[in-house]
């Protein structure tokens, strides 16, 4: 689905002759609306003309869109790749164009590191530490005591931030808690509701003593919460959950008790993204990697924070 028009504008002064060409991963999650709306909005306040398309979790249909975008001789591309490996054929051509390509969110494997200008995303690796660590804290705080058995809902299948965050999570794990914690059962969700919902399902007919779940998003978390409350459990008190992201729906199903703790990863990546097209669009030197801030929130916090939530 490419939509042309989204965000031509000429009021945002200075930029105008810049096209750029986004092409993102899809629909799947509250996280990725935000971060689509947080592109669209700052093209438009750049004054960017920004040629948008949706894969809709499709890596064949982000390479027929960054196809087009090199047809459509657009300035700069930037996208955000479904999964990490597969893109050196299609980077070639944008570059044997001339045209700069801006990773966005999640990161590629390639053997040629030309292929690309710069990511403006979050460290995966460190979200999925970040969540062994608060997991740490919420086993404190239930006063949980001797073995741990997880169930991991993972990402998308091949997907940076699935590959990462179980890397990261792992790590802890291995290092800190041989002993007592252990991922019993692990499987993607897709990053989505209704695979979060029906994979938990599945986990609780197979490993009914599961104490913890690890989401690598908060929609599965939300999705399996609805798994957990069919099968007669409280989420967040007979299964204590961790999530990552940090979407108000997240931050509600905290403050309601159903979840324990979330990892925040960033979705609003417009405004740098856009200053990062400007950049490379002048043939300014950016920094390869440009990270994310980010925060971790415990239950606690959870209604405090609710209203300061932008997205
Ligand atoms: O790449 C970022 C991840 O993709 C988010 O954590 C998830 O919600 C999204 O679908």
């Amino acid at each position: 689905k490419e939509d042309d028009s989204s965000s031509s504008s000429s009021s945002g002064g200075g930029s105008k002759a810049i096209t750029l060409g986004f092409s993102q991963v899809g629909s799947e999650s509250g996280w990725r609306s935000a971060n689509t709306d947080s592109v669209k909005a700052s093209a438009k306040e750049a004054g960017y003309t920004l040629k948008f398309s949706d894969a809709q979790q499709k890596q064949e249909n982000q390479i027929s869109a960054i196809r087009s975008f090199i047809a459509q001789k657009v300035d700069v591309i930037a996208f955000s790749p479904v999964v990490v490996t597969g893109w050196d054929a299609v980077l070639k051509e944008a570059k044997a164009k001339k045209i700069p390509v801006v990773l966005t969110d999640r990161s590629v494997e390639t053997s040629d590191e030309s292929l690309y200008v710069t990511l403006v995303g979050s460290d995966f690796t460190d979200e999925g530490r970040r969540a062994a660590k608060m997991l740490e804290k919420v086993l404190e705080k239930a006063g949980h005591k001797g073995a741990v058995k997880i169930a991991q809902l993972e990402g998308t299948t091949g997907a940076a931030p699935a590959i990462e965050r179980a890397k990261g999570f792992k790590e802890v794990m291995d290092a800190d808690h041989k002993d007592d914690w252990k991922i019993v059962v692990s499987q993607t969700g897709d990053f989505t509701r209704a695979g979060g919902k029906q994979v938990m399902a599945a986990f609780l007919q197979s490993h009914p003593d599961i104490d913890v779940l690890f989401a690598h998003n908060d929609d599965m978390g939300i999705g399996a919460i609805q798994a957990i409350e069919a099968a007669g459990k409280k989420p967040g008190k007979d299964i204590l959950i961790v999530t990552v992201d940090g979407v108000k729906d997240g931050f509600v199903a905290m403050s309601e008790g159903k979840i324990n703790a979330i990892v925040e990863c960033n979705p609003l990546l417009g405004p740098q993204l856009m200053e990062v097209v400007k950049k490379v669009k002048d043939g300014e030197t950016v920094e390869r990697w440009i990270k994310t801030k980010e925060s971790d929130f415990m239950q606690d916090q959870a209604k405090e924070a609710l209203p300061t939530r932008k997205y």
